[in-house]
């Protein structure tokens, strides 16, 4: 399989070569919490969780978080980040490919893990999220606008891998998640780039 492997996000964390973390939990994310779309009590899965700001901001509104990262740099400071709040949550040192939670959840925030896997897995990875939320259960995905020159010419190029809306829909098609009606306000990222928040049901 092509792309980067644990080795190579457990490097970029004990390197400090983060430039996709904000160093705060993602604004739309916030503003999913203000407006009542993710609330306490709620079980919610971050894949990816990288540095953990998501898993804090998600713990603090209540919600009973799992965060789930293969680097184990990235969980260790996960874990400090949680510690130094004095909040609570689960934290797995798993491969997204495998892992599976203990019962369905009932969300997942899903802020550029997709993007860092090869699209050789995005298959496995959008069956995996189907598999992990109930149904009724909620996708909340930020989907990283990074279009290179290089696709014109069929170049794969990444990580960030850009994430074509068409491939989205296509790998969670409407006949199983509701999708809501586009035009979807971008949200800037810190590492140049941009996110399409989409917020999906599943069926
Ligand atoms: C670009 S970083 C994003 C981190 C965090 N979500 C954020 O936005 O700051 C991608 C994260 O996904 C993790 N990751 C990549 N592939 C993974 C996999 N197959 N299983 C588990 N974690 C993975 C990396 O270790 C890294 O922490």
């Amino acid at each position: 399989m092509h792309g980067p492997d644990r080795d190579f996000w457990q490097q970029r964390f004990a390197q400090r070569q983060t430039p996709w973390d904000r160093g705060a939990p993602g604004p739309r994310l916030l503003q999913w919490i203000e407006e009542g779309t993710l609330t306490g009590g709620e079980h919610v899965a971050v894949p990816g969780c990288g540095s953990g700001h998501d898993v804090l901001a998600l713990a603090r509104a209540g919600c009973e978080v799992v965060g789930i990262d293969y680097a184990e740099a990235a969980i260790a400071l996960t874990r400090e980040r949680l510690a130094q709040a004095g909040v609570e949550a689960a934290l797995v040192t798993s491969d997204v490919l495998q892992w599976q939670p203990a019962r369905p959840l009932d969300a997942v925030y899903e802020q550029t893990c997709w993007c860092a896997l090869h699209p050789d897995h995005w298959v496995a990875y959008a069956a995996q999220l189907e598999l992990w939320l109930r149904p009724g259960g909620r996708l909340l995905l930020m989907a990283m606008q990074c279009l290179r020159d290089g696709a014109a010419v069929g170049r794969i190029e990444g990580p960030p891998y850009h994430m074509d809306i068409n491939a989205v829909r296509a790998l969670l098609p409407a006949a199983r998640w509701e999708w809501p009606a586009p035009p979807y306000a971008r949200v800037p990222h810190p590492a140049g780039w941009s996110e399409l928040p989409l917020a999906l049901v599943r069926r």
